[in-house]
């Protein structure tokens, strides 16, 4: 008989040089998939002194979930177990997927029902600060609290600061006990205006953390911006702040202007800071909600004496995903918002006819990309394999919108007629309102994707399209 552990030696040697590191990272393993279990569950989100748990809803008990973290070209495996009294799926934030495994409920598969399980198997082959999702009735489900942080290392480690540190920021809105605010859950208020803008705002699960740091520290800084709808302000004052990654794209290491970084729904960024107080200082990472600054968390420098000075320079990431764009060939496609409160859309196509303003409000479809309000017939365009789209997007609105696609990165060319100062590769840019954008992509993944706004709350009532690559 031949023992499991001389066969397995003898695959590999079978195998030989032909296997890279990554394609061994990247082998099936024989262990079942870890468990990521959709269900309620209660959080200390407000201050234990004064409130008890919030109820919420969870993967693996906590929100946000726990971070899931490979090396790029890694394959991640994850169980979904619905245990919640509805239907979801999980998307996988940013990654360029293997389309089936997207989680775009309706679209790439099927809602996975209470008491059902899915498994995700995918590879994640760029580096870079990602997040995970539900993608079943998001405005929800993510309000309640379903998400968490997806990290991809680098292939080879990142020098550049002594260690890195995720903040994910969530927004919610909660009672006067500290509770989920059931009652406006859905309404049509938040839908036709800026979305469901909370009342608290969290990092990592919590009013206020502390955040332990030694003076003299460079750390890097994984920023998510978690809400449904809220636009959010991060004020890094004081320490120095360069921004070296938006959306997991590494961009040449830049300041901020005010030292802010600006994050609108589902946008991550990476910034190096250099904690720069003395030991036993209290410094203040503050975020910009309700015409205001507030401390979203508390940097709490320990008694250790200071590292030395850090080199003023950053060293810059390696970009990992590639992206070829042929402007000249370029497939033209234009996409006109229009709906929203104070905006003059009067009618709109759903399920194929046209409708009036008031039906419009009857169905709760009250956005409209070109004419038709989440109407998921027919994509906004196909394109081949390779082929070079070019979007333009006019924001016929009174609010901005978090445009974002799914399975594929695109470069902002331009806003309002002049060329993108920052020019970044990202997944989800902000459109102010009337502006118009220009963005460029490489149709370089097949499949159907969704391209929607990430305020969940428009995506809900009608801003929502797809396209196919094949
Ligand atoms: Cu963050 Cu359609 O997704
Ligand atoms: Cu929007």
């Amino acid at each position: 008989m031949i023992s499991r552990r001389r066969f397995m030696l003898g695959t590999a040697a079978l195998a030989g040089s032909a296997l890279t590191p990554a394609a061994i990272r990247a082998a099936p393993a024989a262990e079942p998939f870890p468990e990521l279990r959709a269900a309620p569950a209660t959080a200390q989100l407000l201050p234990a002194d004064t409130f008890g748990p919030t109820q919420v809803w969870a993967y693996n008990g906590a929100t946000p979930g726990a971070p899931i973290r490979v090396k790029a070209g890694e394959r991640v495996r994850r169980r979904l177990v619905n245990d919640l009294p509805q239907s979801t799926a999980v998307h996988w934030h940013g990654i360029r997927i293997d389309n089936a495994m997207d989680g775009a409920a309706g679209l790439t598969q099927d809602p996975v029902q209470p008491g059902a399980r899915f498994d995700y198997d995918f590879v994640a082959p760029d580096a870079g600060t990602f997040w995970y999702h539900s993608h079943d009735r998001s405005w929800e489900q993510m309000a309640r609290g379903l998400s968490g942080p997806l990290i991809v290392e680098e292939p080879e480690p990142w020098l550049g600061a002594d260690r890195e540190l995720t903040l994910f920021i969530d927004d919610w809105r909660l009672t006067g006990e500290g509770m989920i605010d059931e009652d406006s859950l859905g309404s049509l208020m938040d839908w036709g205006h800026g979305g469901r803008i909370g009342n608290v705002v969290t990092v990592n699960g919590t009013v206020g953390p502390v955040l332990p740091v030694r003076a003299g520290e460079r750390i890097r800084l994984r920023l998510i911006n978690g809400a449904n709808a809220r636009i959010l302000g991060v004020s890094l004052e004081g320490l120095g702040p360069r921004l070296i990654a938006v959306d997991g794209h590494p961009v040449a290491p830049r300041g901020l202007k005010d030292d802010v970084v600006v994050l609108a729904p589902a946008q991550r960024a990476d910034v190096v800071v250099d904690c720069q107080a003395e030991p036993g200082a209290r410094v203040p990472v503050k975020v910009y909600a309700d015409r205001s600054w507030i401390d979203a968390a508390d940097l709490v420098y320990d008694n250790r004496a200071a590292l030395p000075t850090k080199p003023s320079d950053i060293k810059p990431l390696a970009e990992t995903m590639r992206h070829e764009l042929d402007m000249d060939k370029a497939l033209d496609v234009r996409l006109d918002m229009s709906g929203g409160a104070m905006g003059s859309m009067e009618r709109a196509m759903v399920d194929g006819r046209e409708r009036g303003f008031d039906e419009l409000v009857k169905l709760r479809r009250i956005w409209a990309f070109n004419g038709v309000a989440g109407d998921m017939d027919e994509p906004l365009f196909r394109a081949s394999v390779g082929r070079t789209v070019k979007l333009t997007i006019f924001n016929d609105t009174r609010w901005p919108h978090a445009m974002h696609l799914h399975g594929h990165h695109f470069k902002v060319l331009t806003r309002d007629g002049k060329a993108d100062p920052d020019g970044d590769w990202r997944d989800t840019v902000l459109n102010a309102p009337m502006e118009t954008i220009e963005i460029a992509l490489e149709a370089s993944n097949p499949g159907k994707w969704l391209l929607h706004c990430h305020m969940l709350e428009h995506q809900v009532a009608g801003m929502k399209t797809w396209f196919e690559v094949a």
